[in-house]
């Protein structure tokens, strides 16, 4: 196939899907395109060069990277932009259409996509993953020394505890899709420091060991929830605090849809 047919996910009994869909939408600006739903609730049909991104992967990880692709044109469509190739650079990053900035994310049952306008954002960071017990062999990796004696205190969210080290990770990973295409520059769970606000369900974020790419006292300020047994997290980088350098000082905040500048 040469072309990717037109495809609206089938909302009809997912549930889970919409649910994550809403919570998206409410956690990121109007101007920020979501969609979202339980993988194999569409048929999506993947243009030849994203069929080559996973030919010989297992149909697992076929079904998530087409529901990516297809969740992710959806979103595109709400900003007015064609159907068209989101290829997977060797790096893994999807390489959105000239004008966009987005993210993807799935678990092994649900997967979303976010995008908006590369006029007002430098890039956009999601991530979700089933809110599991982080394993504790896994908190050096995940964690900062400073971080760590923190990750058996559960966070309080409105579905109940929720483990702090599994949230970080998200946290983190998050940081590190919207980060990674402007920088170009991989760096691992220790080079960034998250602090969590759980009364806000909001977190502040410092890349402490980017120094030549990012700026050295770079706060980056997202959201995250709980939705459906998952643990969400997002990140929108706007071009509001770009320097001349074409870094970036700051991002919004978007609690309750109003945008907010922060250091
Ligand atoms: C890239 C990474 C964050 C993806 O997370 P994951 O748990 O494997 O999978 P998710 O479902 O959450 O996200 C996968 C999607 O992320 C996107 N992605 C992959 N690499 C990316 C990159 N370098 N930049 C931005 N987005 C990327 C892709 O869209 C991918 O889905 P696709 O392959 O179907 O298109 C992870 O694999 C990774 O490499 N982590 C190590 C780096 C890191 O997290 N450092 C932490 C810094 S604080």
């Amino acid at each position: 196939m040469s072309g990717a047919e037109h495809s609206n996910p089938d909302r009809k009994d997912d549930h889970a899907g919409q649910a994550m869909e809403r919570a998206l939408r409410a956690m990121l600006p109007s101007d920020v395109a979501v969609s979202a739903g339980r993988i194999g609730t569409c048929h999506v049909s993947l243009f030849d060069v994203e069929m080559a991104a996973t030919a010989g992967a297992v149909p697992a990880r076929r079904a998530e990277f087409a529901a990516g692709r297809g969740h992710a044109r959806a979103a595109l469509r709400q900003l007015g932009c064609r159907d068209q190739p989101i290829p997977r650079a060797v790096d893994r990053r999807p390489v959105w259409p000239p004008g966009y900035v987005g993210s993807i994310a799935h678990s092994s049952t649900l997967c979303g996509a976010i995008a908006a306008s590369d006029r007002s954002y430098l890039g956009l960071g999601f991530d979700l993953e089933p809110a599991q017990t982080l394993a504790p062999d896994l908190y050096a990796i995940v964690g900062r020394p400073e971080e760590q004696e923190s990750f058996r205190r559960p966070v309080a969210s409105p579905a109940g505890p929720l483990d702090r080290g599994r949230l970080v990770f998200a946290i983190k990973e998050t940081v590190f899709k919207a980060c990674y295409p402007l920088v170009r520059c991989w760096f691992d769970f220790l080079a960034v420091r998250v602090e969590i606000d759980a009364a806000a369900r909001s977190f502040s974020a410092r890349i402490v060991e980017v120094g030549a790419a990012l700026p050295g006292h770079t706060e980056l300020h997202g959201l995250w929830d709980v939705v459906g047994g998952h643990v969400v997290a997002v990140l929108s980088l706007t071009r509001e605090g770009e320097t001349d350098a074409g870094g970036f000082e700051g991002v919004q905040t978007h609690e309750s849809g109003a945008p907010g500048r922060v250091s």
